[in-house]
């Protein structure tokens, strides 16, 4: 029987377990690379694991969330991040050279390859025709320390892209708009999407990128598209060809399911507050006023789109009442841009033009007014992430963000008069790697710098008999990790400081919650109730240790969502499961739950009994902890695991 480009990828790095469905597969990773929100703790995490020097051929550190440097703690954290780097062999791409995914996208990324990456978004590389996974920060060490990355193999889904795109005002955004449409926020959850069709000639490796960037937001571990002679292009441009491989499904390759999509049939679309899958045609909600917008960001930031976004602006204003921000996502198209004079009609324009860094969409920086409708060709519009709570964000692709700006109301881009260049990708980009810091040998003697802020790692005291512990918050479906722990300027200069960023936990649902959790650690610690598809959203280990440092002992939920149930894992919270979904609504914050027999239960059937102390009934919950996760669980998490 044939093979899909996933399994062949998965058969060649498999080192234990079997290529089935649902069964633990142990792979061999090729590449690991963080970013600095999610990396502080990553390279704290490898540092107290105490190996020598990364184990990996390739791991990066990139700098691109927090840039702004308002007092020292940035400042302390890139240095700090640096030498680490030094110390352990990685490369260090230095703040200012760009956005991880794109950065890595452009210059290290490798068809038929695996990488981990500390971020959500990691599955950009799905557009090189590698396998790009996202982790939590302590996953990533642990790999790099050589451990295997151990996961339970995803379906596999067929996407096939029949016909061409309606260039030049169709886009790989609205491609992807139209899945998340289709599919919604849950719609990959456990799943890997491969493209195929004839309609993947019609894409070039940026193009699929942005598709496979947000991926993420369907829930999806991955996708991927195969290695072509679109690859090929892409990697002579970068002056890489000879890093390039042909990998491509056999005709006869089965999948789980199928799914057609007719790329002729996609018109301009938009994701609506405060959902990436709240998605319409632009024609459908067009004449709403905007006040901002943003272009750039690791889904859509390639010299392609920046360069069509300028020809948008070129000899246009942006409306009276729209604050502009483009952050090309990295130095390489940000150079070529200001080279080739398009920032200048960018500027000319009325743009206001940001580093090449994350900023806006991470709420860096570019905060929407109160109340404001902020149009973003980002991947994101979860409530409160730009940094506004009131704001109305939305998602479209970079041709329509540009029009938008102009017009200063929601419009399809067809629907105006304005001229467009229609932009490929170069024959060549300017290569300039001045900013990456490559590995040198011999590193031992080399000084981890560490300011103040930066504090050790906390980690879980081993599993106990009972969980007998306050219900601090019931919470409803879709809860993301932003929810939960928040990032913009406020908070993330503590990332490298456990205690300090704890106090944020549920800040934007609770403003009480890590008050409350600290006094009920004294008596047991807490729980918390979710429902479906708890945890959604970035990669952010944050959203799992600093819950576990306020006593956070089990969260219970419909359903997980899978980085943030690894994360929980990782740091030793129990992840469980209502037997009979009626049983949360029968809960409420406050209860006094009594998790019975926790240790005997994970060994066994994984079956737990619940008293609920406060009501005086009992009910059930599961678990479904693989044998790697119980042993993890059961040790207090994987730093106290991997250290024995
Ligand atoms: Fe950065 Fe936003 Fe992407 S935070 S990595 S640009 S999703």
């Amino acid at each position: 029987m044939g093979k899909n480009i996933v399994q062949k990828i998965f058969e060649a790095h498999k080192i234990s377990g079997e290529i089935k469905e649902g069964s633990l597969v142990g792979l061999k990773v090729d590449q690991v690379y963080t970013q600095d929100a999610t990396g502080t703790m990553a390279w704290l995490e490898f540092e107290a694991i105490g190996i020598d020097r990364v184990k990996v051929p390739l791991a990066v550190s990139y700098v691109d969330h927090n840039m702004l440097q308002s007092n020292f703690m940035n400042a302390d954290d890139h240095l700090f991040l640096q030498t680490a780097a030094q110390r352990f062999g990685a490369y260090f791409s230095k703040p200012g050279n760009g956005i991880c995914h794109q950065v890595h996208l452009e210059r290290f990324a490798l068809p038929g390859k695996i990488a981990l990456g500390t971020d959500s978004h990691t599955p950009t590389g799905g557009g090189m025709g590698m396998i790009a996974i996202g982790v939590g920060g302590l996953e990533a060490a642990t790999v790099m320390a050589g451990a295997a990355f151990e996961i339970n193999m995803p379906k596999v889904v067929r996407i096939n892209l029949r016909g061409r795109l309606q260039r030049p005002w169709v886009t790989a955004m609205d491609v992807i708009l139209t899945l998340l449409k289709m599919l919604t926020v849950k719609g990959g959850v456990g799943k890997i999407f491969e493209y195929g069709g004839d309609g993947v000639k019609d894409l070039n490796v940026t193009e699929r990128a942005t598709i496979t960037n947000m991926g993420a937001e369907l829930g999806a571990t991955t996708s991927i598209f195969p290695s072509d002679e679109k690859t090929l292009a892409y990697l002579k441009a970068q002056g890489r060809e000879k890093d390039w491989v042909e990998i491509k499904a056999d005709d006869d390759a089965e999948y789980a399911e199928i799914i057609e999509l007719n790329l002729s049939a996609i018109e301009p679309m938009i994701a609506q507050p405060h959902s990436p899958d709240n998605v319409v045609t632009i024609r459908e909600i067009s004449g709403k006023k905007v006040n901002q917008v943003c272009i750039g960001s690791c889904t859509n930031s390639s010299y392609q789109a920046m360069k069509t976004v300028a020809s948008i602006l070129r000899g246009n204003t942006v409306a009276e009442w729209v604050n502009l921000l483009i952050n090309p996502g990295s130095k390489q198209v940000y150079e070529m841009l200001s080279r080739e004079g398009l920032i200048a009609d960018m500027i000319s324009a009325g743009a206001r033009i940001l580093e090449a860094s994350c900023g806006p969409c991470i709420g860096m920086g570019g905060a929407p007014g109160s109340g404001h409708v902020s149009i973003r060709s980002y991947n994101r519009n979860f409530h409160g992430r730009s940094g506004t709570k009131d704001a109305y964000v939305y998602l479209a692709s970079p041709i329509a963000c540009a029009v938008m700006a102009i017009k200063g109301e929601i419009i399809d881009p067809r629907d105006v008069g304005i001229r467009i260049d229609e932009t490929r990708e170069p024959d060549k980009f300017l290569i300039n790697d001045n900013l990456i810091i490559p590995p040198k040998p011999n590193t031992k003697d080399i000084k981890i710098i560490k300011g103040p802020n930066i504090k050790e790692v906390p980690v879980k005291e081993p599993l106990k008999k009972n969980i007998d512990a306050e219900v601090l918050l019931k919470l409803g479906n879709n809860i993301t990790t932003d929810d939960i722990m928040p990032a913009g300027s406020k908070v993330l200069p503590f990332r490298s400081n456990i205690p300090a960023i704890s106090e944020f936990v549920f800040e934007n649902i609770d403003r009480t919650f890590s008050k409350r959790a600290m006094e009920a650690k004294e008596s047991g610690g807490g729980i918390i109730i979710g429902g479906e598809n708890y945890g959604q959203g970035s990669s952010r280990e944050h959203a799992a240790i600093a819950p576990m440092y306020l006593g956070l002992q089990a969260v219970i939920a419909k359903s997980f969502a899978r980085i943030h149930r690894a994360n929980l894992i990782n740091f030793g919270v129990l992840p469980l499961l209502f037997k009979s979904e009626s049983d949360y609504d029968k809960i409420e914050q406050g209860h006094r739950l009594l998790i019975r027999d926790v240790i005997i239960s994970i060994k066994g059937e994984q079956n737990f009994k619940v008293d609920n102390i406060t009501k005086g009934y009992t009910f059930e919950v599961i678990s479904n902890l693989n044998d790697r996760e119980k042993e993890l669980i059961l040790k207090g998490g994987l730093l106290p695991y991997v250290r024995r």
